[in-house]
């Protein structure tokens, strides 16, 4: 039975799948392109939302340090990913890397890991989305009805029809096919990217060098929300839970994680690269590098234009530049910031759809979700399905808690990928990697423990929820993807068989 669990799917059956006609997405991308990709889907409700949070109520100006440890923490992720997406480009991330080295087992659990991440992400993005739409549409007189504006209506029911409504859009888009999907999202990444510069530039004129004093602010003992809203590390060794300090840079850091959030999904497009052995790499990396030294100097400077007391935790960007008396900047940011979240939310749609399709080609979900459209050649099966289904948690849901489930989901497949990167080449030496991970064992072995000290950062209900989850994902799994797999056929049998 456990040779079973931990049978895996070769690389070259992983690589031939995706040449069959019926299973094959077209490949368009780019290195460019997957850059883009990468820096439309990173740069979103982590920057523009949680720096505000987290600076106000855990780190004071040191969330700049913050978004170094996360940076650095999917730094050496990254390099991890890109080993494994450049020797398997195959669509659906963690997932097929896992169940090309570790096995079907751990396979079925990441990929029901990055179901988790992708469709609460895209749920969260969507819902900070529509804050920002508001809040424009108020500057503009328009104000929706308490109830469709969120899940806190006036009276106790609460739709988000603007989130709801995105995420259909964009389900649309996804549908009609990959190539509209780029360029879509290259014209939002400008803008975005121009929004986040004029922070950087325009707000540097109003920093006020004492905001940065303290800039790593005194502990403080916190007594409210109970144990289980305290971070898992200070449960564990019995600590008073505390906000600011040393170790309220790293509670910060495994919150602004979200931030990063994206360089993964490149790797999920590997098979929809052009040259994804040489390419893969440089996107993942360059889109990291790009968002990192971004993050850095808007947290520098906004917590240098208002004190990290005092900013908002709604739109704290735009709120900082108000504060200063520069209401223009304000509105142009609140536009970008809502133009940016639109691409993040789509891309994040895209990842969760690819995985869920590379899921059910090997049969572990139902293949009916794996035949592409004969038209567009887009998984419109699962893109459909996924989009409403995620309509209406966006509609319904809450923001900060989903954040922080959608992080621990992404850390835990950092792991995963991290211990395949060693595994792998242990049991496949001779596979071709264009890229390969420098230091191996050493550097994964830090990535996983540098992984885990983030998580053990993040608040202890928020690893209830998430093992909650993962029970339910392996009930799945034992009742129809180990029966069903692909891998349970004789290759004839397989051959032979009509499409289901
Ligand atoms: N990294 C993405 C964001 O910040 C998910 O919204």
């Amino acid at each position: 039975m456990s040779s079973n669990l931990f049978r895996t799917k070769n690389v070259e059956e992983s690589i031939r799948d995706t040449e069959e006609p019926q299973h094959a997405l077209r490949k368009t991308l780019s290195a460019l392109d997957l850059t883009v990709f990468g820096v439309g889907v990173i740069i979103g409700t982590g920057i523009f939302v949680l720096t505000g949070k987290v600076a106000k109520e855990n780190a004071g100006p040191a969330v700049s340090l913050a978004f170094v440890v996360a940076g650095v923490v999917c730094a050496l992720a990254a390099i991890c990913y890109a080993e494994f997406a450049s020797t398997v480009p195959v669509a659906g991330s963690a997932y097929t890397f896992s169940y090309a080295s570790l096995g079907e087992l751990p396979a079925w659990t990441i990929g029901w890991d990055l179901v988790l991440e992708f469709a609460l992400g895209t749920a969260v993005v969507a819902v900070g989305w529509s804050g920002y739409i508001r809040s424009l549409l108020d500057n503009a007189g328009w104000h929706l009805p308490d109830t469709l504006g969120g899940r806190d209506g006036a009276h106790g029911f609460g739709f988000d029809i603007l989130a709801a409504g995105l995420v259909l859009v964009l389900t649309g888009i996804l549908v009609l096919g990959m190539k509209l999907s780029a360029r879509v999202t290259t014209l939002v990444v400008a803008i975005k990217v121009a929004v986040v510069l004029i922070v950087i530039i325009a707000g540097a004129f109003f920093i006020t060098g004492s905001n940065y004093k303290p800039f790593v602010p005194k502990s403080e003992s916190v007594s409210a929300g109970g144990s289980l809203k305290a971070p898992l590390i200070q449960l564990m060794f019995g600590w008073a839970p505390s906000n600011f300090g040393v170790m309220g840079i790293f509670t910060a850091a495994s919150v602004v994680f979200f931030a990063f959030i994206g360089f993964d999904i490149v790797a999920t497009a590997a098979e929809e690269t052009r040259n994804p052995q040489r390419d893969m790499p440089r996107g993942i990396l360059g889109s990291l590098f790009v968002c990192t030294a971004l993050y850095v100097a808007v947290s520098i400077v906004v917590t240098g234009m208002q004190h990290y007391s005092k900013l908002s935790v709604d739109a704290p960007l735009a709120d900082a530049f108000k504060a200063t008396g520069h209401p223009w900047y304000a509105g142009v940011i609140s536009f970008g910031a809502a133009v940016g979240l639109t691409s993040v939310c789509m891309i994040l749609l895209l990842g969760q759809t690819r995985v869920f399709f590379a899921m059910s080609r090997d049969g572990l979900l139902p293949r009916f979700f794996s035949i592409v459209h004969p038209r567009f050649r887009t998984p419109h099966r699962p893109t459909i399905l996924l989009g409403v289904i995620i309509a209406i948690l966006a509609g319904f849901t809450s923001l900060s808690e989903l954040a922080e489930l959608v992080n621990i989901g992404t850390l835990f497949a950092f792991i995963v990928v991290a211990i395949g990167v060693i595994v792998l080449r242990r049991t496949r030496p001779d596979l071709p990697r264009a890229f390969r991970t420098p230091w191996v064992p050493f550097l994964p072995v830090v990535s996983v423990l540098a992984t885990l000290w983030l998580m053990v950062n993040l608040p202890a209900e928020t690893w209830l929820r998430f093992a909650v989850w993962m029970v339910i994902g392996f009930a799945v799994y034992f009742l129809y993807g180990r029966g069903h797999s692909r891998l349970n056929r004789p290759a004839r049998e397989e051959a032979a068989r009509p499409e289901a």
